[in-house]
This record gives C-alpha cells, structure tokens and sequence, in this order.
C-alpha cells in the first residue's frame, strides 16, 4: 500500500471491537501487520474465535495471535457479558477460516518481533484490558520506545462505567494499565470522555445492514445485544468506544486532546482502576505521559464510520 502505516491492534472481541477492527480494516491509510486477543469482554477463548471469525469474514491474511487469559496480578477475572452477549459477540457464531494461524507463539512476542522488523514505525492500537502490552513490555524492556505511538482505549477523567470511578478496560487489569501508562511511549488515550459520544443507533445498524456488504449485516447482528443493554439505559445507541483510537489515526482533527499526567490507582477498594489526570487541577504531576482526547466531532465521526464499513468489499 501507498504510503500507509503499519498497525497493530490488541482487543478483545468485542462487538465494538469488532466494528473497530473492520473499520481500521477498511482505511487505505494504515496496513495491518497483526491483530492480538485477551481476555476481556469474554474469554481469550471468545475473543481469539471471535477475531478469528472477522478475518475470515473480510477475506483478510493478518495473523491472530492468543495473548493472555486472565488479568496480571491475583484478581478476579471480569468480562462484559452482560452487554456483549455470552460469546462476547452479541452471540453471532462467525464461520471460522479453514486453516489454523500459522504461528502459535504469545502475543506478546509476536508484537515484539513485529516492532523489531518496524524500526519504530509500527502503531499499537489497544481497544481491550492491557494484559498483554504489559507483558510485552515487562519482557521486552527496549519495546516502548520501539513502538511510534500506542493509541488505547480506556480510562475515564469523570464517571467510570464499570464502577462509578472506572472504565472496563483499566479496571479489569489495573496494574497492567498502570505498568503502560509508565512505560515512556508516546500515548494517545481514548477514554470514555470522547469514546460515549459516538454511537451507533438501531438505524445506523439497519443502514449498514443494507449497505450490499456482509460486513454490514455482520455489524448490525453483533449490535443487537448491546443495543438491548442500551436502550434499558435510554441510551439513543450503542457506543462505539473502540472505534476511537481507529479513527484518531486516519482523522486526528475530529478530536479535542490535551497533554496530560495519567496514572492508575491500583490500590483503591472503591476507586480501583480510576485514571488519575491533572487535567482539571492546579497540583499537576511532573510528567505528561498521554494526549488525551476529551471531545470529539461526533456527527463527522459517526459519517466516517459508517463511510469506512460501507466501502468494505
Ligand atoms: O469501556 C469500553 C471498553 O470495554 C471497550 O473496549 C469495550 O469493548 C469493552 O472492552
Ligand atoms: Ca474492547
């Protein structure tokens, strides 16, 4: 391709990370040289067949790796079943590919090799808890500095929406989050501030349904449970929180950011896996370790998104 960039993306599959991971697909801008799974959502089980199931969906050869099952320290493992369904994927069984990956090594190596042949060049989207970039990094100590730029997912500045204080991604492994936001690479963070505004509203989902590609229709089945969960919320939609990081690297101008300190409380009862900014207070940390997108253009988001699955072939 042109003059695209290479990416990586670490999710756990995920509607939203489905719809994520087709529309990052579908930009002419990026080149995907791998795709890893955690658990999250689901199990790293759901996730890795599930992530498999989109790549036969789109005809796609990018190879999937298994990252980790459960959460870096002693913790009890927390999924989002309630809103992705049992399966992780609105419970839509996607066809597997025929053949098996090619490789069975630990996403965590396979993320370093990749940034090994990229000279620095490769971009790390995460859309899941941060399990396996922190194993990589623990292992890898020179991998940091090796990525261009990790563009997450994850933490909230206000209310969280896994506990009043945190986001899913952070809370369902804090340490590990803890461990990237310190690591030194250039951070771009999507939290909850930007990532609620975007949804995707049950006629969005039918206009994709009926846009001629299956991935459409494969979008609009895997957001009926969601959307379920939403509409209990008076939610107008379904968000579209992993499809941030996608789009901030085609379309950084649809987002407002601010250089900010970042840190996670690990420690906390209540407040566990709360992102810490200095954001909105006079006692500021001494390092800037994330730009953070606080607001978003969401009608041009929503266009583009929908723009992106329907040039899907
Ligand atoms: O809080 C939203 C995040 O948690 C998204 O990545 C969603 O897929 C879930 O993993
Ligand atoms: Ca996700």
């Amino acid at each position: 391709m042109g003059d695209s960039f290479p990416v990586w993306m670490d999710c756990d599959t995920g509607t939203d990370d489905a719809v994520a991971l087709l529309a990052l697909h579908a930009l002419e801008c990026t080149e995907i040289i791998g795709i890893s799974t955690v658990s999250g959502n689901s199990t790293l089980d759901d996730s890795f067949r599930n992530t498999r199931g989109l790549k036969r969906l789109i005809g796609a050869d990018y190879p999937v790796y298994r990252g980790a099952a459960k959460p870096l320290m002693m913790r009890e493992k927390v999924h989002a079943t309630e809103v992705h369904g049992k399966n992780g994927l609105g419970d839509v069984e996607l066809e597997q590919p025929e053949s098996p990956e090619a490789s069975d090594i630990p996403a965590w190596d396979a993320l370093y090799e990749a940034a090994v042949k990229l000279e620095g060049n490769l971009r790390l989207i995460t859309t899941a808890p941060l399990t396996n970039i922190a194993t990589a990094f623990m292992k890898y100590p020179k991998l940091p500095s090796m990525l261009h730029t990790i563009l997450i997912m994850g933490g909230a500045t206000q209310e969280g929406n896994c506990t009043p204080c945190a986001e899913f991604n952070i809370y369902a492994d804090p340490e590990a989050a803890q461990i990237v936001l310190k690591a030194g690479a250039p951070i771009v963070l999507c939290p909850l501030d930007a990532t609620e505004k975007v949804m995707l509203t049950a006629e969005d989902m039918d206009e994709l349904a009926a846009c001629g590609n299956e991935a459409g229709r494969v979008i609009r089945d895997v957001l009926q449970k969601p959307l379920e969960f939403h509409k209990k919320l008076h939610d107008p939609g379904v968000q579209m929180h992993d499809s941030c990081p996608v789009l901030y690297l085609a379309y950084p101008e649809l987002f407002d950011t601010e250089e900010a300190g970042v840190v996670v409380e690990t420690k906390g009862g209540i407040t566990l896996g709360k992102t810490v900014t200095d954001l909105y207070s006079d006692k500021q940390f001494d390092f800037k370790n994330a730009l953070v997108c606080l607001d978003v253009d969401e009608k041009e988001f929503i266009k583009r998104l929908k723009e992106l699955i329907k040039s899907i072939k």
